[in-house]
């Protein structure tokens, strides 16, 4: 059986309930947690901020470079500090939200983030991390493919079009009713398809296992997961 520092990867599309499910996971192992998607946020809110035009793609690279970012681990209260500033909700805004595309489609930006992401897991695995050592839940749209190929576990979490719409409408507008999930189709679907032009993320990449959870709720999704962990690993 595997002992020692555990490192989970789990991608998916907005709307997949990833983030949910990997706090859960993180949680639920003793794991760190870390949200990459809230570090492409807080690389937006760092560049508006700064007044960068962000189609200048050598001014929004050399801006992420300078970005003060601190990512908290913990899977119950994660946080994001950018220069001392606590951004946890800014980058929630539909403003942030609309222009990350730009941002997470640069690059240089992404081999920036990439070497910070590696570097936060590289931690996790040593005594020094915040978890003790016991290892990290890492979660984005390209952690099992290329910032952690050689994770312990890969998990690819997948859902309905439906599924995910209804979910992400829950979240902005507080319901799922028809004119709240037709309201949020449009910024979902563009989303994916945006950030499909970087990784290949609705396709599991060899070794990587699908999780379903179109018909499971979160907490059957966490039990999903957590199976594929003892699976792969044969820790209980
Ligand atoms: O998961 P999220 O909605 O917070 O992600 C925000 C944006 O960052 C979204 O456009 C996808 C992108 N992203 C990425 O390109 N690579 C990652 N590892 C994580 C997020």
């Amino acid at each position: 059986a595997h002992e020692g520092p555990l490192t989970v990867a789990v991608d998916g599309p907005s709307g997949s309930g990833k983030s949910s499910v990997s706090k859960g996971v993180a949680r639920r192992l003793g794991l760190a947690y870390l949200d990459t998607g809230a570090m492409y946020r807080a690389a937006t809110w760092w560049c508006l901020r700064r007044g960068e035009d962000l189609t200048d793609q050598v001014a929004v690279a050399r801006a992420v470079r300078v970005m003060p970012l601190v990512m908290g681990l913990d899977p119950s209260a994660p946080t994001v500090h950018v220069d001392g500033t606590d951004v946890g909700e800014a980058i929630r805004s539909t403003e942030i939200s609309t222009a990350v595309s730009a941002v997470a489609t640069n690059l240089d930006v992404r081999a920036e983030l990439r070497r910070l992401q590696r570097a936060v897991i590289d931690a996790e695995r040593t005594p020094e991390g915040y978890a003790g050592g016991r290892g990290v839940v890492a979660e984005g749209r390209d952690i099992t493919t290329v910032v952690a190929p050689d994770a312990d576990v890969r998990v690819l979490l997948t859902a309905s079009e439906e599924a995910r719409l209804a979910r992400r409408s829950l979240d902005v507008h507080g319901t799922a009713d028809a004119a709240a999930v037709e309201a949020t189709k449009d910024q979902v679907l563009r989303r994916d398809r945006d950030d499909a032009t970087v990784s290949q993320f609705h396709v599991a990449a060899d070794g990587v296992v699908t999780v379903d959870s179109s018909d499971l709720d979160l907490e059957q999704t966490v039990d999903a997961v957590l199976a594929v962990v003892t699976q792969v690993t044969g820790r209980v």
